[in-house]
């Protein structure tokens, strides 16, 4: 391709068109019930849509909105942070407001890693902590998730020379949640090593035990660690783009120096309905976490009788599931259960080679095609 620059080469190729290939020619024949994909099937709640349209009937909602946020939206963030993790926050230091999380992920490497400088991340993971790096020009140093250790890197694997180190709880494929032991070692040796912590904590309140911890809570963390939060999952908001970055202020305010080149901010009507999110976010987001803790529980016993081995450790949305042993590898399970019922999976190996012999199912879907899967999932013989 002429007009294309050189740095787009290795995200140029789509590992899993097959699959993409076998799910149109399966749905020429039957419905294909899609759990590869985790975005939410029902709309956020009213409260939330009402501060939207409220919202508009205001001038200031129409103008360019704040670089570093809504002052407003940044104290209910604050509020939000002391309320739910006891952790005190200064909004015009610790706070900044994001296009949804992704925007923030992938644009933090840019604000914080000099070219050549080392990028670890967890694998398998969000494919965009990769990609926010290789584009800074940083070397990207993937950190394997093992099931032995309940899917936490385990922190000696980090290379010495590391500036950034990305983590994930609670974790998207996996859906493991960090120990407090865990966040406190890793905070230790960020001090001893001064590289810098960027927790994803974008499944933070989707969880159906103890709620998680933020990385903030652990003692001297603000010293060398932000945290990325979304309203997306909490609140059915994938759509509307609003998410937040906390803790470092030096971290914060190299962030939002970049982002005034890069964007003017969040749509004002989208912050404030954020805000009303944030300010009742017990209430509004409760419901939420009972549907998909139901859909979770139903799923793995679907698996379990069908002969799979599925885990969900109280947190996200996810389903991690090991694929049965007479097959090759996680796509070509995807392949034989997208044939075989007309279910779609996400093969553990499209988010890192550590995912392969894994699967995904996202409970992201109406409760009765849920049950339409586990109808199809019994009738037919998978393992
Ligand atoms: C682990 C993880 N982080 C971040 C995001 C991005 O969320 P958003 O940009 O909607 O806040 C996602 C979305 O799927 C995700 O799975």
């Amino acid at each position: 391709m002429k007009f294309r620059a050189r740095r787009l080469e290795e995200f140029s190729t789509y590992a899993f068109a097959e699959l993409d290939r076998v799910k149109d020619e399966v749905a020429r024949t039957r419905r294909v019930i899609d759990m590869g994909v985790g975005d939410p099937d029902f709309p956020p709640p009213k409260e939330i849509q009402g501060a939207l349209v409220v919202s508009l009937g205001d001038i200031n909602t129409h103008r360019y909105p704040s670089y570093q946020g809504n002052p407003r939206l940044r104290e209910s963030i604050v509020r939000f942070f002391l309320n739910r993790f006891k952790v005190k926050l200064d909004p015009d230091k610790n706070v900044l407001v994001l296009i949804g999380s992704k925007e923030g992920i992938f644009h933090f490497p840019l604000a914080v890693l000099n070219p050549g400088e080392v990028g670890a991340y967890t694998e398998p993971g969000y494919p965009v902590y990769r990609a926010g790096i290789v584009f800074a020009g940083g070397v990207p140093h993937p950190i394997p998730l093992r099931e032995e250790n309940n899917f936490l890197p385990d922190p000696d694997a980090i290379p010495e020379n590391t500036k950034l180190v990305w983590v994930n709880y609670p974790n998207n494929p996996t859906s493991a949640v960090a120990t407090y032991e865990f966040f406190t070692h890793l905070v230790e040796l960020a001090h001893q090593r001064g590289f810098i912590i960027a927790n994803d904590a974008a499944y933070s309140e989707i969880y159906f035990g103890e709620p998680p911890l933020s990385i903030l809570q652990i003692p001297g963390a603000m010293d060398v660690a932000v945290e990325f939060h979304s309203l997306s999952k909490t609140f059915s908001m994938t759509g509307w783009r609003v998410g937040f970055m906390v803790g470092n202020p030096d971290a914060v305010a190299s962030m939002l120096t970049l982002k005034k080149y890069v964007d003017s901010g969040v749509f004002g009507a989208v912050q404030e309905s954020a805000r009303t999110a944030l300010d009742n976010y017990f209430i509004l987001s409760d419901d939420i976490r009972k549907i998909y803790q139901r859909r979770v529980r139903k799923w793995l016993s679907a698996l379990k009788e069908a002969g799979i081995e599925g885990k969900n450790f109280g947190a996200t949305f996810y389903v991690w599931a090991k694929i049965p042993e007479n097959f090759e590898s996680s796509a070509k399970f995807c392949e034989h259960l997208l044939r075989k019922t007309g279910i779609v999976a996400l093969p553990g190996s499209a988010m890192g080679p550590s995912g392969e012999n894994f699967v995904r199912f996202s409970m992201t879907l109406p409760d009765r095609d849920i049950e339409a899967g586990i109808s199809r999932l019994l009738s037919e013989k998978i393992t």
